[in-house]
């Protein structure tokens, strides 16, 4: 099947057609009529919890764009990308982008590294988004920037574009497969496991000494922190019980409250996820067929997932969840960011979007579908957690109607904080134009082309390179076309968000 059978957002003129293309698809969620403007609007107001205030509704999701040194400091690249962040106007920047705590967590040899070579770097990052934010709207009160610090377990790629160094926690029947993975290949030990920690702790108090608000201990994506939540069949005091799949966080926890006393700290999540999805082979290369879950029916209870159904492993099952965010309020941890299941192995849960990346498949589903699933399990954990600041992610393929569904979604408590992605690469001042109430420059939209998932997969920089003109110039920029024109199946698989 091709994206052709889905609607496209984009050619939908009004708010009662496109509430109507919900309904057709049996969607609930809220969309309002008319986008207020100024001090009325639902997205302008402060909201506050446990001491942290955040002074509106808008946050910017952590993305990273491959383009650090190899040694781990920002570059030029980076650098502007953090001064579209702050120019957004959002007053949550949630990360930044996955900065690695060790080397060997690096997810692609130009992510950021958090270490004393990179201290001034990092912190002249955190300075230009600061000042680009004071200079686009005139304050930073109520500006909270943190740092998303991570380790990336089984997708860590520290050295080389073409070669995994994965560091798992425990072998993955569907997962190994994909990376060749022999059932020989070592598992990280408890001990490997606690230096990795203390990378944590020292990687925190370096984020507060630089100033940064908090940090997120990521644990979503596929990566290490989430792949902790899933070693339900590793032994030892990581994994089995639901105490020792959390033992990492707690222990990361209570090290940086030592260390770094006033820091605070966030944790983005994959909340729900699914099986693995690969493309239905045709026997034409080169195409993308439509994305299948990979057969799952001898690996039943599925052990092997975070979030999901054991029985019916494609469905989410929340109870751990709500298990995890009640541990998470008894650590004092306020600010929470929701996200769903990783850009590796089924990227349409985590990213929906209408055109796939160079090594993808065609969308399953109605893109709509994957954004309502997030709203809804954002929505169904705000309300139950009402004392956390929840962030919901997931709302770019709203596209033209993302004002409507953010501002609805914040008046109506489905979520604290509208998280933005990709529709920053693109389109970094959209959140001040809706709360200046300046029409949206529809040409900025982003359109979920995937381009900035294609780059890095074949070893460049991330980037809007459709939309945005500093990218689209660039000699890279004709790589990539050239690329997408060519052999769309030349992935290497290198890192990914
Ligand atoms: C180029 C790119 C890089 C990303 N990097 C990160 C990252 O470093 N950390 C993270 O938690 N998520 C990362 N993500 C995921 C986004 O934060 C976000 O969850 C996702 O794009 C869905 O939100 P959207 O629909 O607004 O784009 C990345 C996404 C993209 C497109
Ligand atoms: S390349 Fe640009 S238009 Fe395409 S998905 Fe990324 S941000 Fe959106």
């Amino acid at each position: 099947m091709s994206n052709h059978h889905f609607l496209h957002v984009g050619s939908v003129r009004d708010v009662e057609t496109f509430r109507l293309h919900l309904r057709k698809l049996g969607l609930t969620i809220p969309c309002d009529d008319e986008v207020l403007a100024g001090a009325d609007s639902p997205l302008a107001q402060p909201v506050e919890a446990g001491g942290i205030r955040i002074g509106n509704r808008f946050a910017i999701h952590p993305m990273e764009g491959w383009d650090g040194t190899a040694d781990g400091r920002p570059t030029e690249l980076t650098e502007r990308r953090w001064q579209n962040f702050g120019r957004s106007g959002a007053k949550l920047i949630w990360g930044g982008e996955a900065v690695a705590v060790r080397h060997d967590g690096r997810a692609n040899p130009n992510q950021l590294l958090i270490a004393r070579h990179t201290r001034d770097g990092l912190a002249r990052l955190r300075e230009t988004l600061v000042a680009e934010h004071r200079q686009a709207t005139g304050s930073t009160d109520g500006l909270l920037v943190g740092l998303q610090l991570t380790h990336s377990g089984r997708y860590s790629r520290p050295n080389r574009d073409d070669c995994a160094e994965p560091r798992i926690l425990y072998h993955h029947p569907l997962l190994d497969k994909r990376l060749g993975l022999p059932a020989t290949y070592p598992l990280l030990t408890d001990g490997d496991v606690r230096e990795i920690i203390e990378a944590f702790h020292a990687a925190a108090r370096m984020a507060d000494e630089i100033g940064f608000d908090f940090v997120d201990i990521k644990h979503c994506h596929g990566y290490l922190g989430h792949e902790f939540l899933s070693a339900y069949t590793r032994e030892g005091d990581y994994g089995g019980s639901f105490e020792n799949r959390t033992r990492f966080l707690r222990e990361v926890v209570e090290g940086i409250r030592a260390v770094a006393p006033g820091l605070r700290i966030g944790v983005r999540l994959s909340a729900v996820d699914s099986i693995p999805f690969n493309p239905q082979t045709n026997g034409s290369p080169g195409h993308h067929g439509k994305g299948v879950p990979e057969s799952f029916e001898a690996l039943l209870p599925y052990r092997w997932g975070f979030g999901v159904n054991a029985t019916n492993p494609v469905e989410p099952d929340l109870c751990e969840v709500i298990a995890f965010l009640t541990l998470l309020g008894d650590l004092g941890i306020r600010l929470v960011n929701i996200s769903a299941g990783s850009p590796y192995y089924n990227p349409h849960i985590q990213r929906p979007a209408l055109f796939p990346p160079s090594d993808g498949y065609q969308p399953p589903e109605d893109p709509l579908i994957g954004v309502a699933r997030q709203m809804q399990v954002t929505c169904r954990l705000k309300r139950r957690f009402p004392g956390l600041l929840v962030v919901g992610s997931a709302y770019t393929y709203l596209q033209d109607f993302l004002p409507n569904v953010a501002q609805a979604a914040a008046r109506e408590g489905w979520a604290d904080l509208i998280g933005l992605g990709r529709m920053v690469l693109s389109y970094p001042e959209l959140p001040w134009d809706v709360l200046q109430g300046r029409p949206l420059k529809r040409k900025r939209l982003c359109r979920t082309f995937s381009d900035c998932t294609t780059a890095p997969r074949n070893g460049m920089p991330s980037g809007c390179y459709p939309l945005d003109d500093f990218y689209k110039k660039t000699e890279t920029g004709v790589q990539l076309r050239q690329i997408k024109k060519g052999n769309r199946n030349g992935s290497n698989g290198s890192g990914e968000g």
